[in-house]
């Protein structure tokens, strides 16, 4: 069995047409128990199950929402509530007080909404800076000393988030694949963006879609030894053609 963890935006959506046709033939290898579905996302619960009935979003076994401060198993509880093993793990080393103090003062930083700040989670935009990658290098010097606690994630020259450093998207899947006793050599991972970064850290075989941002091709690059695949194709017509690529499509009509 294969396990595909893919990011939502960007990734899966842009492409209605493309995304309907990947989630059928994810759908037939789902039913045909070749394989396990994880959406990683930075959105809400929410926010995924809306897109399951408006954006053609597919059916998932597993999802991480809020760059993998909270992991959700299919059937999702009655209670709506993430994974408690994982949030009590997470909250353990993080205090959203200290996570707000390394944003302090610096000019033209707008927090996101309330509904993107967490317990677990810390999150602004930096594009409203006089310059942006100025200011996300400043708050990375602040956070390095509590490097064993927070860490920095730093995407599209506009999202930074500070989250505990076990979290992170790489590290929820790993811990999926642990619970779940999923095969960790064959997990693929899909992105266009920095919050997908640490799920290519972490697993090494993955497709960067066409329409990445730079700081994810410049991440490919520098990941020696890895199974990266860059595909040429956009969105989720990119995933679909990496997911060819690995063999994984092999044998699921299209
Ligand atoms: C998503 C989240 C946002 C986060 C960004 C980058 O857009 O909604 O809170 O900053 O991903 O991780």
């Amino acid at each position: 069995m294969w396990t595909l963890a893919s990011d939502v935006d960007g990734t899966l959506t842009g492409d209605r047409e493309a995304l309907n046709r990947l989630s059928s033939r994810l759908h037939e290898l789902r039913a045909a128990g070749s394989l396990f579905l994880v959406l990683s996302t930075g959105r809400r619960l929410e926010q995924v199950q809306q897109g399951l009935t408006e954006e053609g979003l597919p059916e998932f076994d597993a999802v991480i929402c809020q760059v993998g401060t909270e992991i959700y198993r299919s059937p999702l509880s009655s209670t709506g509530e993430p994974m408690p093993q994982w949030r009590d793990r997470l909250l353990a080393e993080y205090s959203r007080d200290v996570a707000l103090s390394f944003l302090e003062a610096i000019e033209g930083l707008v927090m996101q909404d309330d509904e993107f700040n967490t317990e677990l989670k810390t999150s602004c935009f930096l594009d409203g800076c006089p310059e942006p990658e100025t200011a996300a290098a400043a708050i990375r010097q602040r956070v390095e000393p509590y490097a064993d606690r927070y860490q920095v994630v730093w995407s599209s020259g506009r999202d930074l988030d500070i989250l505990p450093a076990s979290s992170g998207k790489g590290k929820a899947i790993r811990f999926l694949v642990e619970q779940e006793g999923l095969d960790s050599q064959r997990v693929i991972v899909a992105g266009d963006t920095g919050n997908d970064a640490t799920m290519f850290i972490e697993f090494r075989k993955g497709v960067v879609v066409a329409n990445a941002q730079p700081e994810l091709f410049n991440l490919a690059n520098c990941l020696n030894g890895g199974d990266v695949y860059l595909a040429e194709n956009r969105h989720a017509a990119g995933v679909e053609e990496g997911l060819e690529h690995f063999g994984v499509l092999n044998g699921a009509a299209s």
